[in-house]
């Protein structure tokens, strides 16, 4: 028996803190001070680089982000700490993870009609997970109240699409009848907020996706008529935190590397084209020629890349509200970016609109999802 996947409600959750650029810049320069005068006579030496100042006009320009919401922005925006400050919990306290994703799943269970006591598994997919086990999702699943299995993965910033895949795979074999694949983020935790080339790049959030059997949706659905997945090996996004790091000479160092890092312009380069030529295989593949193509809902990392990669995918410039962008007020949320996107303009499709959800980031990875509403 094979049965026919189906989207039937998304959720976000939303931090309530915001940091603007112009705040961003304000902290990350008076950062830059008190670090050139503690290391005034290195640099006075020439043993020693300056940090140079932010600014807000290449960050717009750079990435088009203007905002990012954080789970607490105190200990980011202070120049002495610059991270962000968590509240230690036990372990019989909902982990941040868990917190951060249980209002988003609520919320794409309100949109579907359902009860958690509906939904056969959950699926955590996410770039940064708070430890290693017990898996978030089982966490997730507990206090939810939903019956079945659930289980953590990490692809980075493709993690969602992945998600959708895997779970959409085991509907139309009939293993499970309903699962969520829920993203939380908190990026702010793993970026460098003192490397002046990546600090204005990552925000926190947590998406969450229903996908039921389409027979079984109770109002409006997307249908997810094909998905694919590819991945490339690449060390040009790298985070090399981990449990081997007490076997390191230098121990639990705060080394740059525990962080999240990046070649940013070997990226843009080479993923680009790997996207585009990803999406027109799976296109073309799929029977769906560009002028079916009615929405894009791109990763969120950079605008200029989305620019290109609507235009690729087009053939022409996108017209306003085809390949929505939400980064400006999110900036790059890792997997939960394309079902931002997805989530907040998707409600004006009508019956037979076609669709693309496509992530992509470390790994290389990128995976598209390919849509169709029904009602
Ligand atoms: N403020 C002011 N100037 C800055 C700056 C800042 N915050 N950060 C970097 N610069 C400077 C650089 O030092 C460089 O100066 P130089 O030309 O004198 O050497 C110049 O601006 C250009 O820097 P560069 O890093 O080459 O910028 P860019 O145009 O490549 O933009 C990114 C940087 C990160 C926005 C861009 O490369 C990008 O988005 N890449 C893809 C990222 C991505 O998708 N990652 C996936 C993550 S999951």
């Amino acid at each position: 028996m094979n049965y026919i996947p189906a989207i039937t409600g998304t959720g976000v959750f939303t931090p309530k803190e915001i940091i603007t650029n112009a705040e961003l810049v304000v902290a990350f320069n008076a950062y830059v001070d008190l670090y050139n005068a503690e290391h005034a006579a290195e640099i006075a030496a020439g043993t020693l680089d300056a940090k140079a100042y932010s600014s807000e006009d290449f960050i717009v320009k750079a990435s088009g982000i203007e905002q990012r919401f954080v789970m607490d922005k105190t200990g980011i925006l202070d120049p002495k700490v610059m991270h962000p400050l968590f509240r230690q919990r036990s372990d019989d306290e909902p982990s941040l993870m868990a917190e951060m994703a249980l209002e988003a799943c609520h919320a794409a269970l309100a949109q579907a009609g359902r009860q958690a006591s509906d939904v056969g598994a959950v699926i955590c997919a996410a770039s940064n997970l708070e430890r290693a086990y017990p898996a978030v999702a089982i966490e997730i699943q507990q206090f939810l109240g939903v019956q079945g299995f659930a289980f953590d993965m990490n692809v980075a910033c493709s993690s969602a699409t992945f998600g959708i895949q895997a779970a959409a795979d085991m509907i139309r074999s009939g293993s499970i009848k309903s699962a969520l694949v829920v993203n939380p983020e908190i990026c702010s935790a793993h970026l460098e907020w003192r490397d002046r080339d990546c600090h204005f790049i990552f925000g926190d959030v947590a998406t969450a996706t229903l996908i039921e059997r389409a027979e079984d949706a109770k109002g409006p659905y997307f249908e997810i008529t094909s998905t694919r997945c590819a991945t490339e090996f690449s060390n040009n996004i790298r985070n090399n935190n981990g449990f081997l790091r007490r076997s390191r000479p230098d121990g639990v160092a705060d080394r740059r590397d525990m962080q999240f890092m990046q070649n940013g312009r070997k990226v843009f380069k080479e993923v680009l084209p790997m996207v585009a030529e990803h999406i027109a295989g799976h296109m073309a593949d799929s029977g769906v020629s560009a002028s079916d193509l009615k929405r894009l809902w791109l990763h969120q990392a950079n605008k200029s890349m989305n620019d290109f990669i609507g235009r690729k995918v087009l053939g022409r410039d996108p017209a306003p509200g085809e390949q929505p962008n939400i980064l400006q007020d999110y900036a790059n949320t890792s997997s939960a970016g394309s079902i931002i996107a997805f989530s907040k303009n998707s409600a004006d499709m009508v019956d037979g609109d076609v669709g693309l959800i496509c992530s992509f980031g470390a790994g290389y990875s990128v995976g598209s999802v390919l849509v169709q509403r029904h009602g």
